[in-house]
């Protein structure tokens, strides 16, 4: 691997400001002796000013609307998040796509206003079982990379997620040989896209357990990790860290 790893939590709609506090807290002195990696929490909206983190601890939004300001009931702007010292913004998560309807497009425009705010967006992209079973994968991946960075002059500040729709939360880890095969479909794309672009972190998330870190983080073209239930747990998280840091 030639990247610094980035081990990302994603805490969806879990926990409140202050165990936010605790957990990071606790966090900081659980991992010692880190060298060579960054550590990314993607907290609840909530949870973006209850603290600082200094690296090589960094915080993420989970979403954010693609205006500045305006009458959009509910939505927080790039702005508002970046005034709470966040590095990065996910953006289209499969639950995001799937639960509340996001659409390339939709998506192409936030990723646009992260990247002009100075801010990094992580990008989601993955198959679902369907498109897996009908040989889709490369097509669903490309489409959804295309229209994603759609009037992106270049690339050099986005972090890809590689999340197969039927890995996450369910326990099942998509095999080494497809996890390969799919992250260096996503560097050719990108460089297909790109040409001159320097090589970006691709994250794999699905399932992600301190006893399959080790084994997938040596896996071909993976620089990282986005992880849901796993980052929940204080012990859980630290161990995956653990792992990736030792490599
Ligand atoms: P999981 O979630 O690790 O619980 O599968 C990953 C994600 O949704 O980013």
């Amino acid at each position: 691997m030639n990247f610094t790893p980035i081990i990302a939590a994603n805490w969806k709609m879990h926990k409140t400001p202050n165990e936010s506090i605790k957990f990071y807290e606790n966090l900081k002195s659980s991992c010692k002796n880190l060298n060579n990696i960054e550590i990314i929490l993607s907290v609840p909206f909530t949870s973006l000013s209850s603290f600082d983190a200094e690296p090589p601890f960094f915080k993420a939004a989970q979403n954010c609307h693609w205006e500045d300001s305006g009458a959009f009931t509910g939505e927080i702007s790039v702005q508002m998040i970046k005034e709470l010292g966040t590095k990065y913004v996910i953006v289209g998560h499969s639950e995001r796509r799937h639960i509340f309807g996001e659409k390339n497009s939709d998506i192409n425009l936030k990723i646009i206003s992260i990247s002009k705010s100075g801010l990094k967006p992580i990008i989601c992209v993955g198959e679902t079982l369907s498109d897996r079973e009908n040989n889709n994968t490369e097509n669903v991946l490309n489409d959804q990379l295309k229209q994603a960075l759609k009037n992106m002059k270049d690339i050099d500040n986005i972090t890809i997620a590689y999340e197969p729709v039927w890995a996450i939360g369910t326990g099942l880890t998509a095999g080494e040989n497809q996890i390969k095969s799919a992250h260096l479909k996503i560097k050719e794309i990108l460089l297909g896209l790109y040409p001159k672009s320097q090589d970006i972190h691709v994250l794999y998330g699905g399932s992600v357990k301190p006893k399959n870190a080790k084994s997938l983080i040596k896996v071909p073209g993976v620089s990282g990790f986005l992880i849901g239930g796993a980052s929940l747990n204080i012990n859980s998280f630290t161990s995956i860290i653990n792992n990736v840091n030792i490599i």
